[in-house]
C-alpha cells in the first residue's frame, strides 16, 4: 500500500502530465486572463503547484537553497483573494515552466537521495511527496474547473465514458452499529482524515446512485424552483438572489434542456449523475423527494463498511487503487458517466459511484475528527473547520485516483456550483423497521 519511489516519480510525472495538458490547452494571453472572480488565472495555479512543491519538498525536505523566494508571496493562496490574483505580478507562462522544470528536477534529486524512514513523519510513506502529488492533482481539478468556465471554442477533448446499466436504481438498507471512521494507516491521507474512530451510525437507507438529470429535471418541472417549502431559509434567499432556475451551466434550448459543457452545448442526457448544483439545490431536491442528503458518516460507511469482515475498506471497491472499471476519475472523460457505469466499482452493499462522476453534497459541516491533529501546516484544514462549508464526498470525474480515498473530505460553500457536484439522497428507515 505504501508506494516506492519509482512509483512516487510516476505519480508526480502523472500531475505534472495532466498541469501540460490543461495550460498548453490555451494560449498564453488566456492563461494570464480570469474567466470568474471565483477562480485563479490559470498561469497563477501553474507556478503556485511550482511554488508549493518547492516549499515542501526542495527546502524543507530536501533542506536546499530557494529557487525563487521572491516570489513566494505572490503564490501564497492565503495572500491574494482569487479575484486580486490577476493583478499581481505573476510569472508569465514561459517563467513559469521555466520554474516548474526547474523545481520538479530538484525534488526528484531529493527523492533520489532521501530516506522514506518513519522516524520523519514528513518522509514516512512518502508523505510529503503524496501531499504535493495530491495538492498538483487538486489544481488540476480547480484548473478543469476554470477551463469549463471558459467561453471560446473547445480546447480539451477526450472518449466517452462507459454506457450505464437502467437497472441501478432504488435504495439501499445500511444496517445500523458502529463502523470505523477515517484513518490511522493510509500514508497519504491528510491531517483532517486522520484518526480512525469508531462511529455509531443508526440504519438509514441511501440511493444506490447518484441523482442523475433526468430526475432532477422533475423536480425543474414540477416547479421545485418556486416553492419555497422544498428549501430552507437561506437556501430560498440564495435561490432568489442568485436567480437560480437550473445547474449551473443548463440552458434551455428548442427541444429542450442543454448543457454547456467545455465550448459545447449538448442536449442533457437523463441518466447522467447532475453536476453543477449548489448544497441549497441540492438540500430542496431532497426534501422534494421526500429524502434527505446524507450526513458525512452515513456517506463514508456506505461506501466503505464491509459487513462481512466488519473493516472499512479504502475504497467500496476493495483496498486496491482506482482502476478505470472502477470508477470515472482522472479526467479520462470530460463527464459524469450514466448511472450503472462502474458495476466493480460498488460497494459490498450495492451502493454505485460513491467514487468518481460527482463530487456528492453531504448534509455535514466541516469539523475535526476526534482525536484530530494538525499536520502538516494549519492551513490545510485546521483553519477551515467550522466555518460556513458543507463536506462533499468521493471525487468527481476531474479528481484523479491518487488524490481521493474513501476517508478523503472536501469542502466548500453551500453557494458554489462551479466545481463538478452532484449527491445522491438518503431516508431514515420508517420507525416500524428501525
Ligand atoms: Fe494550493
Amino acid at each position: 500500500m505504501t508506494p516506492d519511489k519509482n512509483q512516487i516519480a510516476a505519480l508526480l510525472d502523472r500531475s505534472r502530465a495532466r498541469t501540460a495538458l490543461l495550460t498548453d490547452a490555451v494560449d498564453d494571453d488566456e492563461l494570464g486572463r480570469q474567466h470568474s472572480p471565483l477562480m485563479s488565472p490559470l498561469v497563477w495555479d501553474l507556478a503556485h503547484v511550482g511554488n508549493q512543491e518547492e516549499l515542501w519538498l526542495v527546502r524543507d525536505v530536501g533542506g536546499r537553497e530557494p529557487v525563487r523566494e521572491d516570489i513566494d508571496h505572490l503564490y501564497d493562496a492565503f495572500k491574494h483573494a482569487r479575484k486580486d490574483r490577476p493583478a499581481l505580478p505573476l510569472l508569465d507562462p514561459a517563467e513559469a515552466r521555466r520554474y516548474l522544470a526547474q523545481v520538479r528536477a530538484k525534488a526528484l534529486d531529493v527523492l533520489d537521495r532521501v530516506r522514506l524512514v518513519d522516524e520523519q513523519p514528513l518522509l514516512a510513506g512518502g508523505f510529503a511527496f503524496g501531499m504535493i502529488v495530491q495538492h498538483e492533482q487538486q489544481h488540476d481539478e480547480t484548473m478543469l474547473a476554470t477551463h469549463q468556465l471558459r467561453t471560446g471554442a473547445p480546447v480539451l477533448s477526450a472518449p466517452p465514458a462507459p454506457p450505464g446499466d437502467r437497472r441501478i436504481r432504488g435504495e439501499v438498507l445500511i444496517p445500523g452499529g458502529a463502523f470505523t471512521m477515517g484513518t490511522d494507516t493510509d500514508p497519504w491521507a491528510l491531517d483532517n482524515e486522520r484518526p480512525a474512530h469508531a462511529v455509531d451510525v443508526p440504519a438509514f437507507l441511501i440511493d444506490r446512485a447518484p441523482v442523475t438529470n433526468g430526475e432532477y429535471l422533475a423536480f425543474i418541472d414540477a416547479g421545485g424552483y418556486d416553492e419555497p417549502r422544498w428549501w430552507s431559509t437561506r437556501g430560498w434567499e440564495h435561490r432568489n438572489n442568485a436567480g437560480l432556475t437550473a445547474p449551473l451551466h443548463w440552458l434551455q434550448a428548442e427541444g429542450g434542456w442543454h448543457y454547456r459543457r467545455f465550448g459545447r452545448v449538448e442536449a442533457v442526457q437523463a441518466d447522467e449523475p447532475v453536476v453543477h448544483v449548489c448544497f441549497f439545490e441540492a438540500e430542496a431536491y431532497a426534501s422534494w423527494a421526500g429524502k434527505r442528503l446524507p450526513t458525512e458518516a452515513e456517506w463514508e460507511k456506505a461506501a466503505r463498511w464491509d459487513p462481512e469482515t466488519g473493516r472499512s475498506r479504502r475504497f467500496p471497491w476493495g483496498d486496491e487503487a482506482p482502476g478505470p472499471e472502477h470508477a470515472n476519475l482522472g479526467q479520462r472523460h470530460l463527464t459524469p458517466a450514466a448511472v450503472g457505469a462502474y458495476p466493480a466499482g460498488a460497494s459490498p452493499l450495492g451502493v454505485h459511484q460513491l467514487m468518481g462522476d460527482v463530487w456528492e453534497w453531504t448534509s455535514s459541516e466541516f469539523h475535526p475528527h476526534p482525536g484530530f491533529r494538525v499536520f502538516p501546516y494549519a492551513e490545510y484544514s485546521e483553519v477551515f473547520f467550522g466555518g460556513d462549508y458543507r463536506v462533499l464526498r468521493g471525487g468527481s470525474f476531474g479528481t484523479d485516483g491518487s488524490a481521493v480515498r474513501g476517508t478523503f473530505r472536501n469542502w466548500d460553500h453551500p453557494i458554489r456550483r462551479q466545481i463538478f457536484s452532484g449527491f445522491r439522497c438518503a431516508r431514515d428507515l420508517a420507525p416500524e423497521l428501525a
